[in-house]
């Protein structure tokens, strides 16, 4: 099932079990290959049958097509694909890229949404001056935990849950992520469609 949330794109079990069922147990056999970010190299076959998905390039090509029209720039497909386990926060930031896929693999012990997302905030000077002060005087961890600025920006908390696919359009909304000292492993894999420089 896909739902439309704010800010992002959620789709319900994305994976077939034969493929998540490999994708865990290779995250779990390298634990610490995927700290240093090894896993783009060492198993692309495993990344290639999610970028091969038929769903996955359908949605892919949806919501490409969207955000280049916003934009008013030709298409691109410079992609780079990842999984990462996670060791703490990752500060509020925009990408480089038009469209950010997300898919929780691991959340052990998890006890933080997730990502926190301020949608189309660089479109929005309120947004993207009142974000860029807030940061700037309180640092990031204290604005992607203040319910009240969160709120006050028109940020989304999106809670993760392992095997659902995140779409979200990066370039245009500040986002990061938020962990829990006492979270477990996490592991995600990311696949960003990026514009050409
Ligand atoms: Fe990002």
């Amino acid at each position: 099932m896909i739902k439309e949330r704010n800010g992002c794109i959620e789709i319900e079990k994305f994976l077939d079990l034969d493929l998540l069922t490999d994708l865990i147990e290779f995250t779990k056999n390298n634990l610490e290959a995927l700290t240093k970010k090894e896993f783009k190299n060492k198993e692309s076959d495993l990344m290639n049958r999610i970028l091969e998905n038929d769903q996955f390039r359908a949605l892919t090509e949806q919501y490409s097509d969207k955000v280049f029209s916003d934009l008013n720039q030709n298409k691109t497909t410079n992609i780079n694909s990842k999984a990462t386990v996670f060791e703490g926060d990752t500060e509020l930031h925009y990408d480089k890229c038009y469209l950010n896929w997300v898919i929780p693999l691991i959340l052990e012990n998890n006890k933080e949404p997730g990502l926190i997302i301020f949608p189309n905030s660089r479109k929005n000077p309120f947004k993207f001056l009142g974000l860029k002060l807030a940061v700037m005087l309180f640092g990031s961890p204290f604005v992607l935990r203040s319910e009240t600025l969160i709120t006050l920006f028109g940020g989304h908390k999106i809670q993760y849950c392992v095997n659902h696919a995140y779409i979200f359009d990066g370039f245009n909304s500040l986002h990061g992520v938020v962990r829990h000292p006492d979270d477990g492993n996490r592991c995600v894999i990311t696949i960003n469609f990026r514009m050409d420089d």
